[in-house]
C-alpha cells in the first residue's frame, strides 16, 4: 500500500450491490451526472467504478479484454473521458482468476496486458477479484496479487488496487488466517475485502448483512493507517429493506471506520432525506481524516457497541451503536472514550448529526434509536490531551 497512492479512502459508485450485471453506460453517464446535480462530487464522491460483467466473453486477438459494445455504445476510454470532464475518477473490475465470478474472461496470465489495457482507457483504479482461483489457497492468492503489485507499482502512475482476495479465505472461525494474510495484504494493495458481500438489491436481509461486515472489520482495526484501508463494502443507500435510522448507522459505522464510502444504488432516484446524511460534513471529514486509522471497539455490552478512534488534530472520536429494538439512553463515560485520568475535566462534545456543541465532564448521556448510531468528537480541554491512551486499549468502565 502506498499513502501517495490513496492518502484517505475512496468515495464514489459501484454498480454491483445495486444492479448486479445489469450495467450499462447510460448507467454511469446518468449516475456521474446525478453526482454532479445532487452534490455528492462537491462532497467528495468523485470515483466511478464498474463491476463485473463489462467485458465480452473473448478476447480480442492481441489478447487485450474487450468491452461489451451493446453496454458500452461509446466504449471506455469514451465513458472515461465522460467522467474525467466532470471531475471524477474511473475504476474497473477484474478477477484473479481464469474467470470473473460471473463468468467473464479473468485476468491470470494477462496481467501485464490487462495493467495497460485499463491505463490506456483512462482507468486509475482495480478491484481484482478473487473467483476461480485455483488452487484457493492462501498462498496461490498471495502468489497472484503479488504479481499484480509488482505490475501495478511499477507504473509511472500507479493503479489503486483493491483486493478481494482475504474474503477468499478468511472467515470468522479462522481467525488465525488473517493474522497471516494481513502480512501481505496492506503490503500489496491499498484496499482489501474481508468480509462476504454486503447485501444485494434483491436480498431482504439488509440490516443483518451490515452488521455482519461491521462485525468483521472490527477485528481488523489495527491494520489500518492512511495508505491502505480495509473495505467492508458498499453502502446500499436505497435498499428497500432498511430503514432511514439504519441507513444512517450504516453510513456513520463506515466513515467511523475511516473506510472507502462507496455507493451502490440509483443514484438519481434517491431521496433528499438520504443526500442529506451522504453529504453530512462533519462524517465526511472523519471519514478522510489524514491520520486513516480505524475505530475500535472499546465496550460491546447488551445491545449497545461503543467505539472509539484518534484524528490527527489530537481529538478523539466516540461511536455509539444501539443493536437493540428499542431507543435507549447509555452514559459513556470520558475514560471509555480513552481519556484516563480525566476526573472533573471539561471536555467539548459535538454531535456529528446535529452539529450541535456541548460541555461535559465524566461522562456523556448518548441516547440513540432502534439500530441507531451517534457519533461525536470530544475535545479535551488544556492539559488532558496527555493522559489520552492509545486506540486499540480495552477498558471495562
Ligand atoms: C464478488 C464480489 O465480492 C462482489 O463485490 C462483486 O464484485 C461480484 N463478485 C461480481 O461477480
Amino acid at each position: 500500500a502506498s499513502k501517495s497512492v490513496l492518502p484517505t479512502p475512496s468515495m464514489g459508485f459501484n454498480n454491483w450491490a445495486r444492479f448486479e450485471c445489469a450495467l450499462n453506460e447510460s448507467l454511469f453517464t446518468a449516475t456521474a451526472d446525478a453526482m454532479v446535480s445532487k452534490g455528492l462530487l462537491a462532497a467528495g464522491y468523485n470515483r466511478l467504478n464498474i463491476d463485473d460483467c463489462w467485458p465480452l466473453h473473448s478476447r480480442a486477438s492481441n489478447g487485450s479484454l474487450q468491452w461489451d459494445p451493446e453496454k458500452f455504445p461509446h466504449g471506455l476510454p469514451w465513458l472515461g473521458q465522460y467522467l474525467k470532464d466532470r471531475g471524477f475518477n474511473f475504476g474497473i473490475y477484474s478477477d484473479a482468476g481464469n474467470s470473473t465470478c460471473g463468468g467473464y474472461p479473468g485476468s491470470l496470465g494477462y496481467e501485464e496486458i490487462d495493467a495497460e489495457t485499463f491505463k490506456s482507457w483512462g482507468i486509475d483504479y482495480l478491484k481484482l477479484d478473487g473467483c476461480y482461483v485455483d488452487p484457493s489457497t492462501e498462498a496461490r492468492y498471495k502468489q497472484i496479487y503479488g504479481h499484480w503489485h509488482q505490475i501495478l507499482s511499477a507504473m509511472s502512475e500507479p493503479l489503486i488496487f483493491s483486493e478481494s482476495a482475504p474474503a477468499y479465505f478468511s472467515g470468522e472461525d479462522n481467525l488465525t488466517d488473517w493474522y497471516t494474510v494481513m502480512d501481505w495484504v496492506p503490503k500489496y494493495g491499498e484496499l482489501a475485502r474481508h468480509s462476504d458481500d454486503i447485501a444485494t438489491f434483491d436480498d431482504p436481509d439488509a440490516w443483518s448483512s451490515i452488521l455482519t461486515n461491521y462485525g468483521y472489520e472490527v477485528l481488523l482495526a489495527r491494520h489500518q493507517a492512511a495508505g491502505y484501508f480495509n473495505d467492508p463494502d458498499f453502502l446500499i443507500v436505497d435498499h428497500g429493506n432498511l430503514t432511514l435510522d439504519e441507513k444512517k448507522s450504516h453510513f456513520a459505522l463506515w466513515a467511523s471506520f475511516g473506510a472507502p464510502l462507496i455507493i451502490s444504488a440509483w443514484i438519481p432516484g434517491l431521496e433528499a432525506e438520504e443526500i442529506e446524511y451522504l453529504t453530512n460534513k462533519n462524517l465526511i471529514e472523519v471519514d478522510q481524516d489524514a491520520l486513516g486509522l480505524q475505530a475500535t471497539l472499546v465496550s460491546q455490552d447488551g445491545t449497545w457497541d461503543v467505539l472509539t478512534r484518534s484524528l490527527a488534530n489530537g481529538d478523539r472520536l466516540l461511536t455509539v451503536l444501539n443493536r437493540g429494538a428499542e431507543e435507549g439512553t447509555l452514559n459513556v463515560s470520558m475514560v471509555r472514550a480513552g481519556y484516563a485520568d480525566s476526573q472533573g475535566q471539561e471536555f467539548e462534545v459535538k454531535d456529528l448529526w446535529t452539529g450541535d456543541v456541548s460541555t461535559v465532564t465524566d461522562e456523556i448521556e448518548v441516547t440513540v434509536p432502534s439500530h441507531g448510531t451517534k457519533v461525536f468528537i470530544i475535545s479535551a480541554s488544556e492539559g488532558c490531551e496527555s493522559s489520552l491512551v492509545p486506540t486499540g486499549m480495552v477498558f471495562n468502565t
